[in-house]
């Protein structure tokens, strides 16, 4: 209780006697560290107007997330696959107080704007933005010191409402999270235009992959049988959107029998298209719009038919949406969690701008798949420590539930999008004198399996090793400039800077090793055959390979479920010991060693250096190595 009363003593007191309130105990809570986007500072906030303040409370038992989840999920744990329920997860990390308040983790009060001023040592002002939006807002704000431990949040502060316009010459040019999926946020795959016209086979895999090649690259022969109790998520970002006469060309040439299959959408904060409903946006198209999207449904439908894939098609057509915006619809005790979701960074729902999606944010509205790929990222340089620490929480949260969640690292090496890399504040910056990496989250997070990219060489056979990929674009890895190193692959992670210590500065990453190191494994990311636009063209990207991994491990755990064959139509929270939910501890395990694939050539080039090398054992360029799923397999089964 300790926190919440004081917070409430200091409000009552400061409305009795706001003299009490020391300068000189405060500390600076927040501050902002990106302006916002469209809204201008208008003027002076006036002293009694009131604001209705929303103080949200710190969760407690957090730093005890890397050890339960480890309890779960490391092969030689007695408890392996013993995966939580929801309600266990909110109780356990819950704000000790929060029982005694309806609304879970906030404390409400109005107050006027002369007693916030000096509560938070501050100044509001008056906020507008173009659309006729006003706002309160402050550049940052403090706190005393002695409850700052249990104060998470304090609203409305240094947070904005975003409201971006859609005009692109408004928006910066470089990787801004508020444009997960915008074409020109600098993701999604990259595409030489080519239209193919050549005979493929397995000897043509150097320089076409296929579904095809990618079975006999990693020993994926398995038909799925338990789908009905299986899961598997793609999450999309609108407006990248996929076309279904895509899907049926594709279909046509690698998969006759799925024609006219498509994936089953959960429409997620006006995920759907508002003309038509049931689909996905289809106003916007060429290969900027639906080459992610075709790509990661052609590949993952392909590679686990006849599973079916679910669709979180995330935000809407005006405003879009962030990473926090998809955990919010599979959990929605997020929603709120530590204050909720990041204006700076997230669609904020209800959208009122015109064609917006005007509707409740979407809470808890399914339930989370037991895999999902997410192919797009954004630089830790772009990502504040509290967004990032937040949201990386819920990863583990949803590891505990048995949920294994994979993004793709990154295609710039070891720069970020656009081959931006960070100045010496730690800070997004084109200059050439930004020499520091910039790290791919939420790949970087440690409860996250983070998937980089290799290739098959010019000339070579699925038979031969593969190297790191150099065509077109570059594996993203590298150190953590936000995440400590996780105890899974401390060894791991240890022997690579200890054998083959990088030639780097402290002042080009964190060479501490103390950090963690990313990718955790990788697959194939070059010379992709997808149907796009009505014509067959060649991509390349870790988007590629972070679907291709959550196919082979939806197959794995549909071999698990097959082999215990529950009850026909038994509830499937049943089994949920059966999936296999954050899978680092085990692949960094010596017992799962021998069923990867180790790369030992090839680089991850950026920020004007050479970037790391791929080399025996675990490398910041593809991490373990590609799976080998007929040796992965087994070991999976074996566990309990
Ligand atoms: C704050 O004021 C608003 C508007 O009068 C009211 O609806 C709300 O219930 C008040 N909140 C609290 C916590 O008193
Ligand atoms: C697709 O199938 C058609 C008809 O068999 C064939 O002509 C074409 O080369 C194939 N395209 C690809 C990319 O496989
Ligand atoms: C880094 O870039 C940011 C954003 O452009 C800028 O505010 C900051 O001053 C830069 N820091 C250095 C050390 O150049
Ligand atoms: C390197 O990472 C570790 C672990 O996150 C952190 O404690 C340390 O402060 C970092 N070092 C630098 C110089 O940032």
């Amino acid at each position: 209780m300790r926190g919440i009363l004081q917070v409430l003593a200091i409000c009552s007191v400061a409305l009795a006697a706001p003299s009490q309130l020391e300068r000189g105990n405060h500390v600076v809570h927040e501050r902002r560290t990106i302006e916002p986007i469209g809204w201008v500072q208008s003027h002076r906030a006036d002293a009694d107007d009131i604001i209705p303040m929303r103080v949200g409370m710190k969760q407690q038992n957090l730093h005890m997330l890397e050890d339960l989840l480890m309890d779960v999920a490391h092969p030689d744990s007695p408890t392996y696959g013993q995966h939580w329920t929801p309600e266990r997860v909110a109780d356990f990390f819950a704000p000790s107080e929060s029982t005694t308040f309806p609304q879970q983790g906030w404390i409400e009060v109005n107050v006027t704007v002369a007693t916030a001023e000096r509560l938070l040592d501050t100044e509001y002002h008056v906020y507008k933005h173009p659309s006729g939006a006003k706002q309160l807002g402050c550049h940052s704000y403090s706190v005393p010191e002695h409850i700052s431990d249990h104060v998470e949040i304090i609203k409305p502060t240094v947070h904005f409402n975003h409201r971006v316009s859609e005009d692109p010459t408004r928006l910066r040019k470089r990787a801004n999270p508020n444009h997960l999926g915008q074409p020109f946020s600098g993701q999604g795959p990259k595409t030489n235009g080519a239209k193919i016209d050549a005979a493929l086979s397995l000897a043509t895999c150097d320089q076409f992959i296929t579904p095809d090649c990618l079975r006999a690259l990693y020993n994926f022969h398995y038909t799925p049988v338990a789908t009905a109790k299986n899961s598997y998520g793609i999450v999309e970002f609108t407006p990248q959107a996929f076309l279904a006469p895509d899907l049926d060309q594709f279909f046509t040439n690698f998969s006759s029998k799925q024609i006219g299959q498509r994936p089953t959408l959960v429409s997620i904060d006006g995920g759907k298209s508002p003309v038509y409903l049931c689909v996905v946006q289809t106003i916007a198209q060429n290969f900027n719009f639906n080459g992610e999207s075709d790509l990661d449904l052609e590949y993952a439908m392909v590679l686990t038919n006849p599973q079916p894939i679910t669709l979180l098609q995330t935000g809407d057509l005006v405003e879009g949406a962030g990473f926090d915006n998809w955990l919010d619809a599979v959990d929605a005790s997020f929603c709120t969690f530590q204050g909720g979701d990041d204006p700076n960074q997230d669609g904020i729902y209800p959208d009122t701008l015109p064609g917006g999606f005007n509707q409740p944010e979407s809470c808890g509205i399914a339930k989370p798949p037991f895999v999902v790929s997410v192919s797009y990222g954004q630089d830790e340089g772009t990502a504040t420590h509290r967004y990032a620490t937040r949201q990386c929480n819920e990863y583990g949260k949803l590891g505990l539930l048995g949920t294994t969640v994979l993004y793709s690292s990154g295609d710039n090496g070891v720069a970020g999008f656009g081959g931006v890399c960070q100045n010496s504040s730690g800070v997004d910056d084109d200059s050439p004198d930004a020499v520091r990496f910039n790290p791919g989250f939420p790949g970087s997070c440690s409860f996250v399996v983070s998937v980089g990219a290799t290739q098959i060489n010019s000339g070579a056979t699925v038979n031969d090793p593969e190297s790191a990929c150099e065509r077109v674009i570059f594996s993203g890895g590298g150190f953590s400039d936000i995440f400590p190193m996780p105890s899974y692959q401390k060894t791991a992670v240890t022997n690579f800077l200890k054998v083959h210590p990088p030639p780097y500065s402290a002042a080009q990453f964190n060479n501490s090793g103390k950090a963690r190191g990313f990718p955790d494994l990788s697959a194939n990311g070059a010379n992709y055959v997808i149907a796009i636009n009505g014509q067959f063209e060649l991509v390349f990207g870790t988007s590629a390979s972070s679907p291709v991994v959550g196919s082979m491990i939806t197959m794995i755990n549909d071999a698990r479920i097959a082999k215990r064959k529950g009850p026909v139509g038994e509830f499937r929270d049943l089994f949920i010991e059966l999936y296999e939910g954050f899978i680092n501890p085990a692949i960094y395990s010596s017992k799962f060693a021998h069923a990867f694939n180790d790369i030992t050539t090839g680089t991850n080039p950026g920020c004007a250096t050479d970037g790391f090398t791929a080399v025996k054992g675990w490398d910041p360029v593809t991490g373990v190595g590609t799976p080998n799923f007929q040796k992965l397999l087994p070991l999976f089964l074996g566990l309990p």
